[in-house]
This record gives C-alpha cells, sequence and structure tokens, in this order.
C-alpha cells in the first residue's frame, strides 16, 4: 500500500484512552501511514504520565515517525492534517459531579444525556470554539475529527459558530460499539454490515443492517434474536457492570417500541425513573471507570516509565473508539467512501425536522467529509421526541453562547430526564456552582 503519510495532532492527549489509541494508529500503520504525531493536552501532568509507554510503543513500531508531546497550544496545530480531539473539559472530578449533583436531585446522573450533559455541554463548548480557532490560524485545511462530548452539543455549537467550515466532523463510537456487538450475534464481519440509522447523537435508532455480501437487511433476524436473547456487548467479558444493564435495556426499550434497534443512550430517557432508583449517588460511572479502566492503564504506563521498556506490558489497542477513530481519518484520507454513522447538519436528510438540526445517519466518508444517505419522514413518535430533544440541545447552546439562565432553564425543562421546572431550577443552581470556573449564567 502506497500511501500518503498524515501529520496527526491528538488533542486531550492525557486522555486514558490515548494509549488504546496509538495503539490502533500502530494497528493500521499501512492503511493509515503517520509522518508525525503530535500529542497535546494542557496538562503537563497529564502527558507525563502516559507519556513514556506512548514514546515506548512508537519506538518499536512506528521508529520513522517523528513525536511530540507538548502542552504548547502554538505548537500543537502547525502543519497538522488531522486533529482527532477528545479533550474533557474539568477532567474525571467534574464528571463525577455531572453523575452526583442530578442524582441528589432524584434525576438521571450521566455524563452527556440529562442535568449533567447539559453541565458538560456547557463546559466543553467555550475550549471547542476556542480549539478550532487555533487551529484555522496554524492548519486551515486541516480535518478536525470531534470526538468530545456531550458531541450532541458540541456539534450544534460548532455548527452555529462556524457554519462555513466544511472540514469539522462530529462523531460517536456508540453505533460503531453496536454494530460491532450485532456482526458477533450474527456472525458476520462488521465490516460487511451497512447500517441505516436515524436521530441525533445518543438519541437515535437503527432502521436497517444490511449485509453488503448478500444484500440481505439482517435488522429483522436481529430483532428477532433480541426477544429472547439478552442484548450483550461484543466485549462483554470486558465491560463493567453498569455497562451490561445498559445493553439490556435496548432489550426493555425493545419490548415497547419494537420497530427499530434504539441506541442505548435512550434508555436515560424512556427510564429515568428506574436508572434513578437503580443508580448509587456515592458511587457512579466516573468512579467505576476511573477504578477499571483509569487505573489499568495508569499501572501499564507506570511500569513502562519505570522499567523503561515495554517488557512484559501489553500493546493496548482501542477496539472500539481508536479503531474507529483511524478508519474514519483513513476513509476521508484516501477517499474510501466506506459508511459509518456521522453528525451532519440536517438540510432536509430527515425532511420532517428542523433543517438546522445536527442529525445522525448513515453516509459515506469521502476525501470531501461525510455524504450522508437522505432518509426520508420520520413518523410521528420518534419525530416528537426528535423535536423535543433538539430544542433542548439548540436551547443549550445558546443558554451558552449567550450567558443566559432563562434560556437553561428552558431547555432543562425540556429535557426528558427533568421536565419540571422547578427541578429543573434546583439542579441548575447547583450545577452553576460547582462549574463556576467554567461557565456563568445570568
Ligand atoms: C460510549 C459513548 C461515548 C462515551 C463513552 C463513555 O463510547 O459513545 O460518547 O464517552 O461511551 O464510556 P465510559 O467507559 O467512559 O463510561
Ligand atoms: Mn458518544
Amino acid at each position: 500500500m502506497n500511501r500518503e503519510k498524515q501529520i496527526v495532532t491528538i488533542v486531550g492527549c492525557g486522555s486514558t484512552r490515548t494509549p488504546a489509541l496509538i495503539g490502533s494508529l500502530v494497528n493500521y500503520k499501512e492503511r493509515f501511514p503517520l509522518k508525525k504525531l503530535i500529542l497535546f493536552d494542557i496538562s503537563k501532568e497529564r502527558i507525563d504520565a502516559q507519556k513514556d509507554y506512548i514514546r515506548l510503543v512508537m519506538e518499536e513500531h512506528c521508529p520513522e515517525v517523528e513525536l511530540l508531546f507538548t502542552d504548547d497550544e502554538d505548537k500543537a496545530y502547525v502543519g497538522t492534517d488531522y486533529v482527532f480531539c477528545q479533550m474533557r473539559a474539568g477532567n474525571f472530578e467534574m464528571r463525577s459531579h455531572d453523575e452526583k449533583i442530578p442524582l441528589k436531585h432524584g434525576l438521571v446522573g450521566q455524563e452527556t444525556c440529562g442535568p449533567g450533559g447539559f453541565a458538560y455541554g456547557m463546559r466543553s463548548i467555550t475550549p471547542m470554539v476556542n480549539m478550532v480557532k487555533k487551529i484555522r490560524e496554524y492548519a486551515p485545511e486541516a480535518w478536525i475529527l470531534n470526538y468530545t462530548n456531550p458531541a450532541a452539543i458540541v456539534a450544534v455549537a460548532l455548527d452555529k459558530v462556524f457554519p462555513d467550515d466544511k472540514k469539522i466532523l462530529n462523531i460517536c463510537d456508540q453505533p460503531y460499539s453496536m454494530i460491532k456487538s450485532f456482526a458477533k450475534i450474527l456472525d458476520v464481519d462488521m465490516y460487511d454490515i451497512e447500517p441505516r440509522y436515524f436521530g441525533l447523537n445518543h438519541f437515535g435508532w437503527f432502521t436497517k443492517l444490511y449485509h453488503t455480501p448478500s444484500g440481505e437487511d439482517l435488522l429483522p433476524k436481529l430483532k428477532d434474536y433480541l426477544t429472547n436473547h439478552e442484548f450483550k456487548p461484543f466485549n462483554a467479558e470486558q465491560r463493567d457492570p453498569s455497562w451490561l444493564e445498559t445493553y439490556k435495556n435496548v432489550n426493555r426499550m425493545m419490548a415497547h417500541f419494537p420497530e427499530y434497534l434504539p441506541n442505548t443512550y435512550l434508555q436515560y430517557y424512556f427510564f429515568s425513573d428506574e436508572i434513578v432508583r437503580e443508580s448509587n449517588p456515592e458511587f457512579t460511572r466516573a468512579d467505576e471507570a476511573k477504578k477499571g479502566r483509569e487505573k489499568q492503564v495508569l499501572d501499564i504506563c507506570k511500569q513502562a516509565r519505570e522499567q523503561n521498556s515495554l517488557d512484559g506490558l501489553p500493546l493496548l489497542i482501542g477496539q472500539v473508539h481508536g479503531n474507529m477513530m483511524v478508519e474514519v481519518a483513513e476513509s476521508i484520507a484516501y477517499d474510501l467512501k466506506k459508511v459509518f454513522v456521522v453528525m451532519v447538519r440536517n438540510e432536509g436528510i430527515i425532511s420532517n425536522l428542523p433543517k438546522d438540526a445536527i442529525v445522525e445517519c448513515a453516509g459515506e466518508l469521502t476525501k470531501n467529509g461525510a455524504e450522508a444517505y437522505p432518509y426520508g419522514e420520520v413518523d410521528t413518535f420518534y419525530k416528537g421526541l426528535l423535536e423535543n430533544q433538539y430544542a433542548y440541545e439548540k436551547l443549550t447552546v445558546e443558554a451558552c453562547l449567550e450567558g443566559n439562565y432563562q434560556k437553561a432553564i428552558q431547555a432543562l425543562t425540556l429535557n426528558r430526564t427533568i421536565i419540571n421546572p422547578n427541578k429543573a431550577k434546583a439542579v441548575l443552581d447547583d450545577l452553576m456552582e460547582v462549574n463556576g470556573e467554567y461557565w456563568k449564567l445570568k
């Protein structure tokens, strides 16, 4: 394979998902070859925690690639071709607040949905806007591949602030992870499945699963299977209990609405009460992930640093997030037209939803970015849900950009996990207090 080599910048490289993303870059080094890899984070401490492991992996597998770790954003984007963005404003400490504060009010505590997602969205927007401005100073032609959460809110905000920037792509790995899980159940290769999908990010449905070699839609078969089998992620053995419970809720949602296959994140909107009841406000997903993935990765990195070698250490590979990021970049870089579930400005793709909504749907990734497949109309039930959720997203973005308290209350009241304006106000006031460093409303 003789492909042009790329310069990639990872923003938020202090994330413990980065070592596995590096493993995916190594894994795909023939398909997506690198010239230079720039790892940028605003925290030097977080860079240093993982730096040696990453350096050793790159030296062993890709010695020809120039490597730069930096906490200076004026060095991060010089000449870059692809920016993989996965920053988390406020780190795990703020994720924990996003999850725990709503639970104190009897509301869903989740990093991307409900009041927690709102607070996180409010934190993400400003640094994301500043990042895009900075990238455009140094790399006007670079592709910005955004995975920063809550991606739904971030995507609406970036589209509002940079409506003419054609090289920003927002994408989420949950549909990818679900397709990988479908493929395992159906015993087919995941790359032979071409989905059709509609909705908003973390708020959508699979409508078809074409098996490309045969042309058959495998969704009916999968739905049959799921009527009497638990839905498990492909890597169930490695998943924490909360994720297994999340996948099971797909079965429960389908018992009511068997038409399509819902994204797991819809559980928070349909089963808010049950989820609140079953949550432990002292130990949420942030704690679980910290004890699990965070610890595992940081221990490996620590060992690499102390022994200054990879002896006895695994090559971490991102089975979902990492691989997808590289496959997305590959499809754009070499115009492969592979099909992914992506976020795009609606503009009639879903013909009876607002044109300015950022919808999530299937599309080809080409050298010009996402070319979404037109979907047509959605039925009344879905239209109602989607319009409500989009109004929430839009008001959240406006509340943030204008610093408008009233719009924040409106947004939260629209959110299906809240509904009651008294609750919206109470949780907003508490969230505002701990987020003072990040956002303010008047
Ligand atoms: C999925 C979602 C991401 C989210 C992640 C959280 O991959 O698509 O948007 O960030 O799950 O995973 P975690 O293991 O950190 O709870
Ligand atoms: Mn996501």
